[in-house]
């Protein structure tokens, strides 16, 4: 039985890790400091001494804080946590960590975004990163994906163009975290391999409600080898417990300027009250021989495997269950790298992956300050570090003995290599046999077929919110010539498409009939079918004084044994009182709350509560705000009249004469003359699992074609 837990590396961690309560301030040198607001001065008023050590050191460590933020990916945000194979993965696999269910493996997780600089906001619309670094007993296994299956690009060589292309623009570093201007849109149309990535770029993927809910994908083509070393051509994905979910563009943007921190913010929270976000991991293998069995080259990272075509094999979950105690010592300072890998994963010939290969460990080179950033806390293996390699910048090891150096004899030959039997990683021996060229594969040139597919698999809501992305995204460029060649060139994705595109950036609608005639979709990939549950969804309880007791308390208890959490929020913060005369405390008032930071909206009854929040525009605006962004809202009793009076349109609302019953209608729950509101608060639950109600969007809105 393995030693090995999920507490093995916190508790690696917890030999670092200093509480400085109930202790006495001292000097980096450990010197006691009898007082740190005062430099040491000739005379009150006088000049400042050279000999003030405590001043000296105080300021020189302030001025070298930061370190350079990642080149890209500066955003980001981690959690610890554990993964637990659910079977032997021993038929496709060696790997120790994915052999033995009923050991946990410590995981440390980084999400981040990829443009923008490491202060921007969360909800900017972008790729997600997902890295994983796995502390197997073999040693760092690190999962380096994004939330997109695909990448913009085939060859890492190309790499710093879409980076230096997609970020501000040079001559006044202006937009921060956005695509939406002139040099990424003029690099894409001149680059239409980035094609099908656009396609996901303009998606819902691209705002996710949480990092909870997000897919990850390794993107590139990796192996697996079995201990007969027979291997598979694979691709490692994370599925989350809760579904896929995204926001909304216009609550999104909101959200960017109300709460920059939001997503970051969900996790820690969600962490702290102990919703633990879970993920499975899945992989997706294609044996050797099926190699060239598809109508996509399968080291292609602009193209996935449908998992129609290829399916999912969930093989373990994550579970992360612990937030940092230091941001920068242990999220900041993590280096993950897509060649740290174990016995039984390997490389394939993927040019985007080789490109990957060189470049994490050189960049972090910088960012970490020289050679031994592996000795960082967060970086360290649980396993033993047997190396020859010494010195170096901020080296921490002390090495003992006088060799450095293989073969050797002086010390018996120790460090020894091991063999494959004693865990040694031996590469898989693919035959390789080329010349020496610079050229891409034919069968890397399908720029558009994936995109069609992409878009085929998409539901009416999805394609109307890829079309006003356009909008926005080209809207903001200002070459006119641009943008008609983007229109051109997204005519060979679909016709349609082209021409809605063409009608909100003021260009002409394409001349030639579009789309590359690929009629098949993945279903798997619209958010339309993805998991749907209440679990830790937020709703607010918008309510004054005068406010009815009972319905609140009974939609509370109903909400939690759901998962759901719930605030109240009123016009001012402090207790409110209900028309029985008991009391409950305001969470939020409406200047700290937002109806974009809720998942959906209950108006309870009361008269004069509801009176009272009919004189506030900002409850009216409140519900409007939720009505517009497709999420459910409820009211019972006099609560519906305040539905009655906003823009909720076109939904039947419970009439007076109602005996108590439940009106449903387009994610619009409501209820009068009921006391007992227990198959209201059901129906309401159903609706925020629902998470959108789209059908509250025009048809004329919908692209259906
Ligand atoms: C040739 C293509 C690529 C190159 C050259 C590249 C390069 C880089 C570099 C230099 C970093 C900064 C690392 C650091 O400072 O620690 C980075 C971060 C990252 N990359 Fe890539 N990347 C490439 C493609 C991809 C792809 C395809 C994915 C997704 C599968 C991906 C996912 C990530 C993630 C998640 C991070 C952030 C890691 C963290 O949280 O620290 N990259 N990449």
């Amino acid at each position: 039985m393995s030693e090995m837990n999920d507490q093995s590396k916190l508790d690696q961690l917890e030999k670092f890790k200093v509480d400085h309560s109930n202790s006495k301030l001292t000097t980096a040198q450990g010197l006691r400091v009898s007082q740190t607001d005062d430099s040491l001065k000739a005379g009150q008023r006088g000049p400042t001494l050279m000999e003030d050590f405590h001043f000296r050191e105080k300021l020189t460590h302030f001025d070298n804080e930061r370190i350079p933020e990642r080149v890209v990916h500066a955003r980001g945000f981690g959690a610890h946590g554990y993964f637990q194979v659910y079977e032997p993965m021993g038929e496709f696999t060696k790997a120790g960590f994915l052999q033995n269910p009923s050991v946990k493996t410590p995981v440390f997780v980084r999400f981040s975004t990829v443009v923008g600089s490491k202060g921007s906001a969360d909800t900017v619309r972008d790729v997600r990163g997902f890295a994983t670094k796995f502390y197997t007993e073999e040693g760092n296994y690190d999962l380096v994906a994004n939330n997109m299956p695909i990448f913009f690009i085939h060859d890492g060589i190309k790499f710093p163009d879409v980076v230096h292309a997609i970020k501000p623009e040079q001559h006044n570093e202006i937009p921060q975290a956005s695509a939406a201007h002139d040099t990424f849109w003029d690099f894409m149309v001149n680059t239409p391999e980035l094609t099908h990535m656009i396609m996901w770029l303009m998606s819902d993927r691209a705002i996710p409600r949480s990092f909870r809910m997000m897919e990850g994908f390794g993107v590139n083509t990796f192996r697996f080898v079995n201990a007969q070393g027979k291997a598979r051509f694979v691709k490692l994905h994370w599925k989350p417990k809760l579904g896929v979910h995204s926001l909304v563009w216009d609550e999104a943007q909101k959200i960017a300027g109300k709460d920059p921190d939001y997503n970051r913010r969900d996790l820690w929270d969600a962490i702290n009250v102990g919703d633990f976000p879970e993920f499975e991991l899945g992989v997706q293998m294609i044996e050797e021989e099926q190699e060239f069995d598809f109508d996509f080259d399968i080291l292609d990272a602009t193209k996935f495997w449908p998992e129609e075509q290829v399916p999912v094999k969930l093989m373990g979950k994550m579970v992360l269950n612990r937030n940092v105690d230091n941001h920068f010592a242990e999220t900041e300072q993590v280096a993950f790298h897509p060649g740290n890998v174990v016995p039984g994963i390997d490389f394939t010939n993927d040019p985007l992956l080789q490109g990957r290969l060189f470049s994490y460990i050189d960049t972090q080179l910088m960012r970490l300050g020289g050679p031994n950033f592996h000795e960082i806390p967060i970086n360290r293996p649980i396993t033993a570090v047997r190396t020859n390699m010494r010195e170096g910048m901020h080296r921490m090891t002390v090495d003992k003995g006088r060799v450095s150096y293989s073969p050797n004899s002086l010390r018996g030959g120790d460090p020894q290599p091991a063999t494959e039997a004693e865990g040694g990683y031996v590469h898989y021996m693919e035959k390789v046999d080329g010349r020496k060229i610079r050229q891409r594969s034919d069968s890397f040139m399908d720029f558009f077929g994936q995109a069609t597919l992409f878009w085929n698999s998409m539901s009416p809501p999805e394609r109307r919110h890829i079309i006003d992305a356009f909008h926005f995204e080209l809207g903001n460029v200002l070459d006119m010539t641009t943008r008609q060649r983007l229109v051109d060139l997204f005519n060979n994705v679909d016709g349609e498409l082209a021409r809605e595109i063409a009608l909100g950036i003021g260009v002409n609608p394409p001349h030639e009939p579009g789309g590359t005639g690929v009629t098949a979709s993945s279903p798997a990939i619209s958010q339309a079918n993805t998991i749907k549950t209440p679990a830790t969804r937020k709703v607010a309880i918008i309510a004054d004084n005068g406010f009815n007791y009972f319905e609140i308390q009974q939609m509370i208890d109903r909400m939690k044994q759901a998962g759901v959490h719930i605030e109240l929020i009123s016009k001012y913060q402090g207790p409110i009182h209900a028309a029985c005369g008991r009391q409950m405390q305001v969470n939020r008032n409406y200047q700290t709350a937002s109806s974009v930071f809720f998942d959906a909206v209950y108006i309870p009854g009361g008269r004069a509560s509801v009176d009272t929040l009919l004189t506030h525009g900002d409850a009216m605006h409140f519900v409007n705000e939720a009505f517009k962004h497709a999420k459910s809202v409820a009211a019972s009793n006099e609560g519906v009249d305040l539905f009655e009076q906003s823009e909720i349109l076109g939904v039947r609302l419970a009439p007076f004469d109602s005996s108590g019953q439940v009106i449903y209608e387009k994610g619009v729950v409501t209820i009068r003359n009921a006391t007992d509101l227990g198959a209201f608060a059901d129906e309401f639950l159903g609706a925020i699992a629902e998470h959108r109600h789209w059908i509250r969007l025009a048809e004329k809105d919908m692209v259906t074609a």
